[in-house]
């Protein structure tokens, strides 16, 4: 080993030093910077005021306003959310501002109860990126982002989900990733009801937002019931099927619809499609009149229909005729491009059919799609095998609908982000 001179050595201790010096200032900086982060939560006095299940829901006019509800396990005395313009700079809480929220005790099973809350932002400037978070004045959520709709008919994408209902965070939770990552511009995802397996289950609904994880909070969710939302029940001793008292405080849907169908029978329009949701579990005839009514009356270029429960079905032993001859005389004489449905636990997509055959691709005429996204499948129905250009049962699916002026792009994907089916229609 060579001998270092003392020069040398007293050089190197006066190097030590400066830099031990300059880390000590730097790590100070650092350090002083830490001290004006505080971190939140997470006491467990704190848990019971935290936001729960923040999710965004459209309003029916999605370009100027934004429906939003969450919930806590403790009554917390001001809940609220801030909505500012969405900038660069993380000085967030400046300019925002503070909307306070409507909410109701919801009591779950023994004698437990927890609180949500809800708020519709108004007044808000069309295709424009917003933040907002909720809490309580105290405790916040994180600040979450979306985007008001266009007031033209801007191309868009979104998703469409047939029945989770099962095993929903241990196998519905790889469909949801896989449709966030096949489609993360997606303006808004739709369900077609059988969300849950028994919609009075608290538990089981737990279970859907932990498979969502943030995507709720960022991307915007309609959604209807199947009939394992409604809840069987006795009354004067006759057996009565009910809407789940988990729906309304859940969710915050245009109440444009049916009387007593209120959130769960709505029309939107987004950027040129009219998008109606129907409730195949009650007051059928009355959900017909208005059907009429609102599509009598449609400016949109597009038209998309949702329900539960098929009209062709494609589940083994399956039919609803009354369904059928309620409705598709309806969708014949407007001509409704698209009906989105669920239920069967299969998968079926039809030619385009008019009065109840099917037509050529350039007639006037309208595709129907049976769809499921959960794990629980069915035999396949031949009764509509001449009817269907795809069939199949086995797979967890959800579709990624693009739509412009002029054409609609409609694809379907497995589990593991495989082209399953697709079609096009064009305007
Ligand atoms: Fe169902
Ligand atoms: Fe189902």
């Amino acid at each position: 080993m060579r001998k270092l001179s003392h020069k040398y050595i007293s050089n190197y201790m006066v190097f030590l030093f400066c830099l031990t010096i300059l880390l000590a200032v730097n790590s100070g900086c650092i350090t002083s910077a830490q001290t004006d982060y505080e971190p939140q939560q997470s006491s467990e006095a704190q848990q019971g005021y935290e936001p729960q299940r923040v999710i965004l829901n459209l309003t029916e006019n999605p370009a100027i306003s934004q429906a939003l509800t969450w919930r806590t396990i403790s009554d917390v005395p001001n809940p609220q959310a801030q909505i500012a313009l969405a900038v660069e700079s993380p000085d967030l809480n400046e300019k925002a501002q503070t909307v306070y929220a409507n909410s109701e005790k919801l009591e779950l099973k023994d004698k437990k109860y927890v609180y949500h809350h809800s708020i519709v932002f108004n007044s808000l400037k069309p295709d424009t990126l917003y933040t907002y978070r909720v809490g309580d004045g105290e405790n916040w959520s994180e600040w979450n982002q979306f985007r008001t709709a266009s007031r033209t008919n801007e191309p868009f994408v979104f998703v469409n989900f047939g029945d989770p209902q099962n095993n929903i965070k241990s196998l519905c939770s790889r469909v949801f990733r896989a449709a966030y990552k096949k489609a993360p511009d997606a303006h808004f995802w739709h369900f077609v009801g059988d969300i849950v397996n028994r919609g009075d289950n608290d538990d089981e609904w737990a279970d859907l937002y932990d498979a969502f994880g943030w995507i709720p909070r960022v991307t915007p969710m309609i959604l209807l019931p199947g009939n394992h939302e409604y809840i069987k029940k006795k009354v004067n001793g006759e057996e009565i099927r009910e809407l789940t008292h988990l729906w309304h405080p859940q969710f915050t849907l245009p109440e444009n619809g049916p009387d007593g169908l209120k959130e769960t029978v709505y029309f939107l329009d987004y950027q040129g499609v009219r998008f109606v949701m129907l409730n195949g579990n009650e007051k059928l005839e009355d959900q017909a009149r208005w059907l009429n009514n609102i599509l009598a009356q449609n400016p949109q270029s597009w038209t998309i229909v949702a329900i539960h429960q098929p009209f062709y079905s494609t589940a083994k032993d399956r039919d609803n005729p009354h369904l059928r001859d309620l409705f598709i005389p309806i969708f014949d004489k407007y001509s409704v491009d698209l009906v989105l449905q669920g239920h069967d636990h299969t998968y079926g997509r039809t030619y385009k059919m008019r009065d109840g055959i099917k037509v050529g691709d350039s007639e006037k005429g309208t595709v129907y799609v049976v769809s499921v996204s959960g794990p629980k499948v069915y035999s396949i129905n031949e009764n509509f095998k001449d009817i269907m250009v795809k069939m199949g049962t086995g797979r967890q699916l959800f579709q990624v609908i693009k739509i412009n002026k002029t054409s609609l792009i409609y694809e379907s994907f497995t589990a593991t982000g495989q082209l399953y089916d697709s079609f096009e229609l064009e305007k």
